[in-house]
C-alpha cells in the first residue's frame, strides 16, 4: 500500500535519513554482520536513500530497488541517476504480491520499514524468503502493531490493519520460511530488527532482472538494458 502525504514527507525528511544512516544500517551490521553483496534487493526502496546507503556501506555489485509507488520511484530514479547509468542500481515497480521479486534470486534482501505496508505481509515475506539464495541473508527493520495501530499515529498515517504484527510474530514467520535468526533487536515492542540467513531449500530461478530495470523514468532510460 502506498504511503500517504504525511508519511511521504516523513520518509523523505532529514530525520528519516539520519535514522537510516546513523542508527539502522550500523545496527544491522552490528547484529547481523555484513550482507552478501553479489546481488542485493531492497523492498520498498522509496525515494532511494536506502539504496544509496547500501551502496556506500556495503559496496554490492548491484542493487535492485522495488517499490509500489511510481512517484517514489521517479524520485529514486533522479536521486540515483548516476548509479543507474553505471548499471549499479535497477528500479522496479512492484505490487503487493511482490510478483517482480518472485522470479528472481538475490544474495541479500533488505526491508527498511516497508513490510507493515503490505496487507498480505506473510505472502510477501514468503516471496522475499524464496528470492534469497541458499546461504543468503535478509535484513528487516520493522514497525510493530502497538505503533502502527496506535490511535494517535493513525490520525496522521495509514497502515493496513492486516499488516499489523508483533516482533515475535515476525520472528515466527521468518522461521516458518526456513530462515535462521542470526541477530535481532526489539525496541519496546514498537519497532525492531531481524537479520536472518537462508538455511535450506534449493529452487532454480532465472535471473531475468539481473541486468535491467523494469521501471524507467526519463532520466534513466539510457540505462535500460
Ligand atoms: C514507510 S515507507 C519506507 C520507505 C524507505 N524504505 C524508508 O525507510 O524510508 C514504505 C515504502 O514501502 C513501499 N511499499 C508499500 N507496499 C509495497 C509493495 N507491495 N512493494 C514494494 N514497496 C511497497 C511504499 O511505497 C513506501 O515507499
Amino acid at each position: 500500500m502506498k504511503v500517504n502525504m504525511v508519511e511521504a514527507m516523513f520518509v523523505n525528511s532529514w530525520i528519516r535519513r539520519f535514522m537510516q544512516k546513523y542508527l539502522e544500517v550500523p545496527l544491522f551490521t552490528k547484529i547481523g554482520g555484513l550482507p552478501k553483496t553479489k546481488r542485493v534487493a531492497e523492498i520498498g526502496c522509496g525515494s532511494g536513500y536506502g539504496l544509496r546507503l547500501l551502496l556506500d556501506f556495503y559496496e554490492p555489485n548491484v542493487v535492485h530497488g522495488f517499490d509500489i509507488d511510481e512517484k517514489m520511484l521517479n524520485r529514486a530514479s533522479s536521486f540515483l541517476a548516476k548509479e543507474i547509468m553505471e548499471h549499479r542500481v535497477f528500479l522496479h515497480n512492484e505490487d503487493d504480491s511482490l510478483s517482480q521479486l518472485k522470479s528472481n534470486k538475490f544474495s541479500t534482501v533488505f526491508f527498511f520499514g516497508s513490510l507493515h505496508h503490505i496487507p498480505k505481509w506473510r505472502l510477501a515475506l514468503n516471496a522475499a524468503s524464496e528470492s534469497v539464495e541458499e546461504g543468503g541473508k535478509m535484513y528487516l527493520w520493522e514497525f510493530y502493531r502497538p505503533l502502527t495501530m496506535n490511535w494517535f499515529v493513525k490520525l496522521f498515517v495509514h497502515h493496513p490493519a492486516e499488516a499489523a504484527f508483533s516482533h515475535s510474530e515476525l520472528g515466527d514467520e521468518l522461521i516458518k520460511n526456513k530462515m535462521d535468526i542470526i541477530g535481532r533487536f526489539n525496541f519496546l515492542g514498537l519497532a525492531g530488527m531481524y537479520v536472518v540467513e537462508k538455511n535450506t531449500g534449493k529452487s532454480p530461478r532465472n535471473e531475468n532482472l539481473n541486468s535491467a530495470s523494469s521501471f524507467t523514468h526519463n532520466v534513466n532510460t539510457r540505462a535500460k538494458a
